[in-house]
């Protein structure tokens, strides 16, 4: 399978590396230095492509998928902060019956961790003594804040617990941590802590090649959690 690529900051390196280890061939990478380039020069540069991978900053997102989608080029979306353009971002890839599967964390751990949060969520609904929070940390080049996991996060909770209950989200960056999300329950006795701490980026690497291999071939918007439902149905009925 040949994978172009946008951006090759943190993300984009740690991806690129794991794609030649799995035998992807490499083939655009579409760096800031071709920031100037409008949708028709890029879709030219991407055209042949099996699928690409965006970990890039959100004002280049809505130019990348509809570029993917002209070219015929299903993308993988990893950028995170674009939620405000998500209407525009999905049309642009039915127009042009494209095809783009986009998540604000690729890591099985932590698709894992949003079903142990629903659960949380569920189990605390109308205990009025508890408060919900979530708090996250990350390496300091994160443009976005909250991240989209902790926002992710937020929705589950606020609709599990019911109520019209507020959840608190604070942010915090420092050093080169990969990504901490913690979610609290507590209440003037208690506390409850549930801790999600990435150890590197390798496990949203391998989430993000996981989706390439799922979206190649297919057409529509899809979530990463979709894949995940899809491998978790398998290996109960296998
Ligand atoms: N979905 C997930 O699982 C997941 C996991 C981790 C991170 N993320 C998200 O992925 C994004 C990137 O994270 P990161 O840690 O890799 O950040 P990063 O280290 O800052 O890298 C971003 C890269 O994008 C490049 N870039 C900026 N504008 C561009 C453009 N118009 N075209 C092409 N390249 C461009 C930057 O180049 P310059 O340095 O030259 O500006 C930089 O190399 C963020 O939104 C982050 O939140 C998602």
């Amino acid at each position: 399978m040949r994978l172009a690529f946008f951006g090759r900051g943190g993300m984009g390196g740690v991806v690129a590396q794991r794609a030649r280890q799995e035998g992807f061939e490499i083939g655009a990478v579409v760096t800031s230095d071709d920031a100037g380039l409008d949708v028709a020069a890029l879709t030219k540069k991407l055209r042949g492509h099996d699928a690409a991978i965006d970990f890039t900053r959100a004002p280049a997102v809505l130019r990348n998928v509809t570029a993917c989608a002209q070219a015929g080029v299903p993308l993988v979306e990893g950028t995170t902060g674009w939620q405000d353009q998500e209407r525009e971002v999905r049309r642009a890839v039915e127009q042009a019956n494209g095809a783009m599967i986009y998540g604000a964390n690729f890591s099985l751990g932590v698709n894992l961790f949003y079903r142990i949060v629903r659960q949380a969520g569920t189990l605390f609904a109308g205990l009025d003594g508890y408060r919900a929070f979530i708090d996250e940390t990350h390496h300091t080049r994160k443009k976005d804040a909250p991240s989209g996991t902790a926002l992710r996060l937020r929705d589950i909770l606020r609709e599990t617990l019911g109520g019209g209950r507020d959840v608190p989200v604070a942010s915090k960056r420092e050093g080169d941590v990969p990504g901490i999300h913690r979610v609290g329950l507590e209440s003037d006795a208690d506390q409850i802590l549930l801790v999600h701490e990435a150890r590197s980026r390798e496990g949203f690497a391998a989430g993000a090649l996981l989706a390439a291999r799922w979206i190649a071939g297919r057409r529509g918007v899809y979530l990463f959690a979709d894949v995940l439902d899809e491998l978790l149905t398998l290996e109960r009925t296998t």
